[in-house]
């Protein structure tokens, strides 16, 4: 009988994580200050990050060591669960071997937390009290307040206005393990101020939240900021997930032909593949592929170029796959996928032809999770649900070739707070979008010149 669950013990977690800087064809771009356009320094970021993950963002080192405490956390579920994906298989009859890796058994719900722990721990340990973030749909919010109450620090959550009201349940988590939760924009800033004396019906976006939480920790003393995405040592906190499935892999006895991850900032898709990247750039044969929403089109419509990562201007400038720091995405389900900008370290590898990546619309994922749900049982995040249905499209083209091929995804999330999205869908009444070329030119306008 064919393995269902591929299971490691706590004793064989991974104790380091990998840094893929170290095996890059060419060296990170560097990130430039909003002010001067010079490279920032350490200083710069002082006012925002703890010196230890300011060290880890800029880092070549290739592995670093989990601290015994983060691990101590991290085993609250992790190592977490492979699974071959037997009933999708059957159920899409195909030749393919499917696996996929499961982030949603964490408390939060999905990968999140593998960072959120390791955050709010160097935070600790420097002395700091409080941390502010941005949610969009609230996993990464519900994560760093789990982090936050695991560590004893205070955590506030500027969450986009449209879910804050869309995810009372969301919301309700975060405040549950004790964070303070405020729509965004808001008046607690002079960001949010700005935005609302725009707009006083603005809905939000990720950006602008960003802007808040960015503002907050620049004010206060006691105060540092969190980031769910993007950035390098959030990249690196989740490749934890790849050298879990790597050893995953090895017991099932195969190596994957492709490794799937859906992309918002870049996180859980890394997270999975830049370990699968390592063995690539070392000889294996793998195709890498990254899925994002055709309506938030960065890394297979956006240019690259230096940009902000929020939306008033206030972060530093990285060179990455961006839609213009102003661009307004639509109101898709997949919440967590709607942000303008992407990680420089996965824009970088795109452009250099390491990575492939792909765009899909709402009503097509929503098709794939319904199958997923109804054969693997499972309820996925919509943003999961770019992956499973990217599994599928390679699943069909191998069966079309006449090749059985092995494919091994990213389950980053469980979908237990998106049942709307999927009444709507049932329902028959969910709305694609397709970024229309002249929205997307418009938005690019707004690129800084560097
Ligand atoms: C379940 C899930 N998957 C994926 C993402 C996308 O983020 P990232 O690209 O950082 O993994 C999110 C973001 O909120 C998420 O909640």
């Amino acid at each position: 009988m064919t393995e269902r669950k591929i299971l490691l013990s706590e004793k064989d977690m991974p104790r380091q994580w990998y840094n893929i800087v170290a095996d890059m064809p060419n060296a990170p771009q560097p990130v430039l200050h909003p002010g001067t356009k010079q490279p920032v320094g350490p200083q710069d970021l002082a006012p925002l990050f703890p010196m230890a993950l300011i060290e880890q963002e800029v880092s070549a080192q290739k592995f670093i060591d989990i601290p015994e405490e983060v691990l101590h956390h991290l085993t609250l579920w992790r190592p977490a669960p492979m699974f071959r994906a037997l009933n999708l298989e059957k159920a899409i009859g195909t030749r393919s071997h499917i696996y996929y890796k499961y982030e949603g058994g964490s408390p939060a719900g999905s990968h999140k937390p593998n960072t959120a722990i390791a955050q709010a721990y160097y935070n600790k340990k420097e002395g700091v009290k409080r941390l502010s973030t941005e949610t969009g749909a609230g996993q990464w919010g519900s994560s760093l307040a789990l982090a936050g109450s695991l560590f004893g620090l205070e955590v506030k959550v500027y969450m986009v206005k449209v879910s804050y009201e869309q995810k009372p349940y969301r919301r309700a988590l975060m405040e549950t393990w004790g964070a303070q939760v405020v729509a965004s924009p808001s008046t607690d800033t002079m960001s949010g101020k700005k935005i609302l004396a725009q707009d006083p019906n603005s809905n939000g976006s990720l950006g602008i939240a960003i802007s808040e939480a960015v503002e907050d920790a620049a004010q206060r003393e006691d105060t540092k900021y969190a980031l769910g995405s993007v950035l390098n040592h959030v990249l690196l906190h989740q490749t934890i997930i790849g050298e879990e499935a790597l050893k995953q892999m090895a017991i099932a006895g195969e190596f994957p032909d492709v490794v799937i991850g859906s992309h918002g900032g870049g996180s859980n898709f890394a997270g999975l593949a830049f370990p699968f990247l390592r063995e690539k750039i070392h000889g294996k044969k793998v195709r890498i592929v990254a899925v994002e929403p055709a309506a938030c089109p960065t890394l297979t419509r956006g240019t690259y170029a230096y940009d902000f990562g929020d939306t008033v201007g206030l972060t530093p400038l990285v060179k990455m796959y961006t839609l213009g720091h102003d661009f307004m995405p639509a109101g898709i389900h997949a919440g967590g996928l709607r942000y303008h900008g992407a990680s420089g370290l996965v824009s970088q590898l795109v452009h250099e032809g390491l990575i492939e990546a792909a765009a899909v619309t709402q009503n097509d994922i929503f098709g794939s999770a319904l199958t997923f749900a109804r054969s693997e049982g499972i309820l996925p995040a919509p943003e999961s649900s770019h992956a499973i249905h990217q599994a599928v499209v390679e699943a069909k083209n191998a069966d079309a070739e006449g090749k059985s091929r092995v494919i091994l995804f990213n389950l980053s999330g469980h979908g237990h707070f998106d049942l709307t999205a999927y009444q709507q869908y049932m329902q028959g009444a969910m709305k694609d979008s397709t970024l229309p070329e002249a929205e997307l030119k418009k938005a690019l306008a707004s690129l800084p010149t560097v």
